[in-house]
């Protein structure tokens, strides 16, 4: 592996950043794509595939299962979205063999709704040295998921899709990325009905067939958020393109309750910064189309330069308030009151300092930091950004900032 790491010369709280930054597709659409690429006879092509590394890892571990239905253990280890090929690869082959998957540390990532529902889909499980080994030819079955989750979703509709008879997905999750492959899946053969809905009903049927079509990644959301906090926090007149405005209500409706103002387009949104200092708005995560906790650490460096007081309420993870000692430390007023809750008041001058991220939405968080703090931050370990953002130094400096890649 490649270590590098971001320099990165901070604006302090002159709105300097402007010009327009384009959205790469999704890293959450596009990794359980190319897993539902399992459920198909011919060749599958891509478009608007973002070319960061947890997609390198996904087709590494695409590769090794064309020699056995197993799961590469030490990729795997490393990427939660690994979880979702099991379904695939289960329902087509039979069987799977997977470690407990890895990915961001977010707190419990627990898979007890995957292996419930393979179970109850007529499957039979074996642990064995941490390995999971699954076996079974699956049928139809009626699931009701106690709370929602994104990829538990993905891979039994993706598990149901080859299974014979009806299944039924309740209290489903409703992300953009589960519409757009379900409908992709949809021309090629399938029949999902309800995606973007909590109640999902799949018609079990033969191998799909893309004959040709592409999968064309929507854009990805959590990046359209994360480039509108910073232009919110640093620029004056910054255009974001290619991304889908309606995807991004949650954030837009808080932004524009702060004071901030944009306009928005078929594809775009603009920022045009006034004099005016944020207000501070209380957050709370939620399932889609709430907002999501993958912009939670972005929106609380929004908090630090926002004037007065409020809460980040983090109801999907418990552990993801790691970033409040380094942003503490840059100067921020920012207490943890409890494993779910934030409460930061604002607005403070940040301090550069060195940081390293603690998952890959907290490292683009401190580079937003790190452009709003006086002086040259170091962000280190380049890699767990890099996991998720495309050359994220190149698209940054267009927009005027002073962000560098060292290599370590
Ligand atoms: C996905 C996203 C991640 C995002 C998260 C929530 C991918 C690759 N990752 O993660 O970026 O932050 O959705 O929007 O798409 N849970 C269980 N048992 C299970 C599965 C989940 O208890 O078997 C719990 C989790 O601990 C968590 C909640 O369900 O509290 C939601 O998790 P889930 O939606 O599954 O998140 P991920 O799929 O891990």
């Amino acid at each position: 592996m490649n270590k590098s790491k971001f320099v990165i010369e901070g604006l302090g709280r002159k709105k300097a950043l402007s010009g327009t930054i384009a959205v790469r597709g999704a890293k959450n659409a596009i990794l359980k794509a190319l897993a539902a690429s399992i459920l198909f006879e011919d060749e599958v092509e891509f478009k608007n595939v973002p070319e960061i590394e947890d997609v390198r890892r996904m087709r590494e571990l695409l590769v090794g299962l064309k020699q056995n239905p197993e799961l590469h253990r030490d990729i795997a280890e490393r990427l939660r979205a690994s979880i979702v090929l099991t379904g695939p690869v289960l329902a087509r082959y039979g069987e799977v063999t997977f470690p407990f998957p890895g990915g961001c540390v977010l707190g419990e990532r627990p898979i007890d709704l995957f292996l419930d529902g393979y179970r109850a889909m007529g499957a039979e499980i074996v642990e064995n040295d941490g390995l999971f080994i699954i076996k079974g030819k699956l049928r139809g079955a009626h699931i009701f998921f106690p709370f929602v989750s994104v990829t538990a979703t993905e891979t039994l509709m993706l598990a149901a899709t080859l299974a014979e008879g009806r299944t039924i997905l309740e209290n489903a999750a409703m992300e953009p990325e589960i519409d757009s492959l379900a409908g992709y899946l949809n021309t090629c053969g399938a029949h999902i009905d309800g995606a973007g809905t909590p109640t999902l009903k799949i018609e079990g049927g033969g191998i799909l067939r893309a004959n040709g079509r592409p999968y064309i990644t929507p854009p990805d959301r959590i990046e359209t958020g994360s480039f509108l906090i910073l232009a919110a926090l640093a620029g004056h007149d910054v255009k974001i393109v290619d991304c889908e405005p309606k995807h991004s209500a949650a954030l837009l409706s808080l932004l524009a309750r702060a004071g901030i103002k944009f306009e928005i387009g078929e594809s775009s949104i603009s920022l045009r910064q006034g004099l005016t200092l944020p207000q501070a708005v209380s957050v709370r995560t939620h399932e889609y189309p709430g907002f999501p906790t993958d912009l939670q650490a972005t929106m609380a460096v929004f908090l630090t330069q926002a004037e007065g007081e409020a809460t980040i309420l983090e109801t999907i993870f418990d552990g993801r308030f790691r970033y409040a000692e380094d942003l503490a430390r840059m100067g921020a007023d920012i207490e943890v009151l409890n494993p779910h809750k934030v409460r930061i008041r604002g607005p403070r001058a940040l301090s550069a300092q060195e940081l390293e991220g603690p998952d890959l939405r907290a490292g683009l968080a401190y580079i937003l930091a790190a452009t709003v703090a006086e002086g040259t931050s170091v962000v280190n370990n380049a890699y767990i950004i890099d996991r998720g953002y495309l050359a994220i130094e190149e698209r940054l400096s267009k927009l005027g900032l002073n962000i560098k890649r060292e290599q370590i």
